[in-house]
């Protein structure tokens, strides 16, 4: 599923997703995958989320609170299956993944970065009141470090532009891994 959404979109989206060129992966190694997400999450390493379709019955997406950027910082990756893109999922991930980061998880900057050629993945952080705070050359590298000709925009939101933006205002219920409702 996943690899059809990248072989569909454009080469340019191989920094950003590298690890969905080696799909689709044995049912082993996905459970080994899915394993790892599991104990880096409680570990408090990273935060890797799917993203299901309203009635549950689908799994679409993909999206994550990364600790990459250091201490004290979120950055927010995202995918959505091709057959759903442009139905909001993707912003409203997004949304509650910045309400968490700042509201449960107490940090003072979430980041995303994107492509600057992928317009639907710009529009997301502007849509949420993100701050466009330029634009990195050829900053992304691949998993082994190789350089990859690709540039970044990076966008930013601090703790104190937080409130009042649209993000903040997402409808969402959030639950920690014993099921105790935090928001
Ligand atoms: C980027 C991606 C996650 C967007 O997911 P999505 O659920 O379709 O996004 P949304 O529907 O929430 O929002 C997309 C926005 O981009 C806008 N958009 C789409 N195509 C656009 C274009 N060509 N130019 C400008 N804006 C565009 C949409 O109109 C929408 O904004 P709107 O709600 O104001 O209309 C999805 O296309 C994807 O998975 N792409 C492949 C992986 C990827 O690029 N990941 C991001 C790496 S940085």
């Amino acid at each position: 599923m996943l690899k059809e959404a990248v072989d569909s979109s454009l080469e340019h989206l191989r920094p950003w997703l590298p690890w969905a060129h080696e799909l689709p992966m044995p049912l082993e190694a996905t459970v080994e995958l899915l394993r790892g997400f599991r104990g880096q999450f409680d570990l408090g390493q990273e935060f890797v989320y799917a993203i299901f379709s309203p009635d549950e019955s689908e799994a679409i997406g993909g999206t994550g609170l990364h600790t990459r950027r250091g201490e004290g910082v979120f950055e927010i990756g995202y995918w959505i299956h091709t057959s759903r893109a442009g139905e909001g999922f993707a912003t409203e991930a997004t949304a509650a993944l910045t309400r968490v980061a700042f509201e449960v998880c107490g940090v003072e900057r979430v980041e995303i970065r994107t492509d600057p050629e992928n317009a639907p993945s710009l529009a997301i952080p502007r849509k949420l009141g993100f701050v466009e705070e330029g634009r990195l050359r050829n900053a992304a590298h691949g998993r082994d470090g190789t350089p990859l000709r690709a540039d970044s925009v990076v966008f930013g939101l601090l703790r104190a532009e937080f409130t009042g933006t649209p993000a903040a205002s997402v409808a969402l219920e959030a639950f920690d891994a014993a099921g105790r409702r935090l928001l």
